[in-house]
């Protein structure tokens, strides 16, 4: 099975990083496409939590991981991570293309200032991602891994700095064009050395394991309604989040991706602004789940809003994404709530639809709902893990066939638990 891509349904935090660090020990190399370090993925082995930002999930499993052309790198984030993972005695097997773009300071200090005082206010991770993508779109700014890790970074960065000082000053940035460009110089000039080895072109590395039968997993950052063109527009990431995306973001083709795995929560969050229709307004059940499923930003810390699942949504990102099978996790989360709504329709203008449309104000939802199951502890769950669907309590049997049902794709992985163990695959 040579190319999977495994990609958020919803607003991000789906659980990704757990997946694909599970299915990263079949697989030959590990791929991110998207995004930058505003992504958070998070993965438990032995009780130990590691966050990754920028390096793929399969890291821990010491398999090939590339960093594909769509993805926009913060150096100092990545030399963290590779540092981190080297004093762990951890293989870093990593590959990053030259064609990615660079996060410098002067967007992390953009994305802030927009978000604060100067624009609309998104909720942005502030890692510098939209400038950075800004940049790369508009053409005349933008700083590529090939061009950063040459000799000649000081004359690049010059021109860029030049060309962006006057716009940044509309931004309240205060420091001289000489002193920016010294200290950028001088302490990026480090991770370009340092990074340079691992920098090259990944188009043709790629297609190459791809050609030599190669099982390569490519790992979606945020989720599709984050996306920038299917999303919740303006309240999105500035990259695509889809499943194509994994073809721009690292230069295959489409035709060469075999399976499509989409991650949902069984139930919904949103960290920053920005319509959640289904956001759950009784503040005892959303903080017990936020406290039960440790609902907090992987990045930033924020507290996550909280929803009931909401399939109008979920139908939308299978269609777009075409999955080929459904993962779902955290259902051990909400264990000891009475009744579960799930989402199926929405009222617009007093007409019931189905349809997620591009202007969510003025929606309601509408939901069906179950009876919930009680609250079970971690050996419990782990047991349940290791006898099989089948052991799972009745209630969570009939939410999962009854999510099926609505979408009509197969759930095969169900997560009842952050660590690898607490996982069920269903033959089905
Ligand atoms: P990602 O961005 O999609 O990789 O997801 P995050 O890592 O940001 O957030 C998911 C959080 O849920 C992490 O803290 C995971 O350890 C945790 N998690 C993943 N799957 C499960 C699950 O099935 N049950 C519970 N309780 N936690 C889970
Ligand atoms: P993972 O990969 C959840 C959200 C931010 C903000 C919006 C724009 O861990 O699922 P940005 O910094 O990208 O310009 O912020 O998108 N956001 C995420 N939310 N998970 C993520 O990544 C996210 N990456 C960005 O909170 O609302
Ligand atoms: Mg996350």
């Amino acid at each position: 099975m040579p190319c999977i891509v495994v990609v958020g349904l919803q607003w991000g935090d789906e659980g990704k990083g757990k997946i694909v660090d599970i299915l990263a020990e079949k697989s030959d190399a590990v791929v991110r496409f998207n995004g930058g370090s505003n992504a958070g993925h998070t993965v438990v082995v032995n009780n130990t939590k590691y966050v990754f930002h920028l390096i793929p999930s399969g890291a821990l499993h010491g398999k090939k991981l590339i960093i594909g052309n769509g993805v926009v790198v913060d150096p100092i984030q990545l030399y963290n991570e590779i540092e981190f993972l080297k004093k762990n005695g951890i293989n870093v097997d990593l590959h990053i293309s030259e064609r990615a773009h660079v996060v410098l300071p002067h967007h992390k200090f953009l994305d802030s200032s927009l978000d604060t005082k100067h624009g609309l206010k998104i909720g942005t991770t502030r890692r510098g991602i939209g400038p950075a993508y800004s940049d790369k779109m508009s053409r005349r700014y933008g700083l590529r891994m090939r061009e950063y890790v040459e000799s000649n970074f000081r004359n690049i960065l010059k021109k860029i700095v030049r060309g962006k000082i006057s716009i940044l000053r509309l931004y309240g940035f205060k420091k001289s064009f000489e002193k920016y460009l010294d200290e950028v110089y001088s302490e990026y000039s480090f991770y370009a050395k340092e990074l340079k080895k691992y920098v090259s072109n990944t188009t043709y590395l790629l297609n190459k394991l791809i050609d030599e039968n190669k099982t390569i997993l490519f790992e979606g950052a945020q989720g599709t309604l984050l996306d920038i063109d299917h999303g919740t527009y303006p309240y999105v990431t500035s990259s695509n989040t889809i499943a194509g995306a994994a073809c721009t973001g690292s230069g295959i083709s489409p035709k060469k991706i075999d399976k499509i795995i989409g991650v949902f929560k069984a139930y919904v969050t949103r960290v920053g602004l920005g319509p959640l229709p289904t956001e759950i307004r009784d503040e005892k059940i959303a903080d017990r789940i936020r406290s039960i499923g440790s609902e907090f930003g992987a990045t930033t810390g924020r507290p996550r809003r909280i929803g009931w699942l909401d399939l109008v949504a979920l139908k939308y990102a299978e269609k777009i994404n075409h999955t080929d099978f459904l993962a779902i996790t955290k259902i051990d989360v909400l264990g000891g709530i009475d009744r579960i709504k799930i989402c199926v329709k929405y009222v617009l203008n007093g007409e019931d639809t189905e349809i997620f449309p591009s202007i969510l104000e003025n929606i309601e939802p509408r939901y069906i709902e179950l009876k919930g199951w009680r609250e079970l502890s971690r050996e419990e769950w782990r047991e349940i893990a290791s006898s099989g669907y089948n052991t799972l309590p009745r209630e969570i049997i009939k939410y999962i066939e009854c999510i099926e049902e609505i979408l009509e794709k197969p759930i095969k992985i169900i997560s009842i638990g952050p660590s690898r163990e607490e996982t069920i695959f269903r033959q089905i």
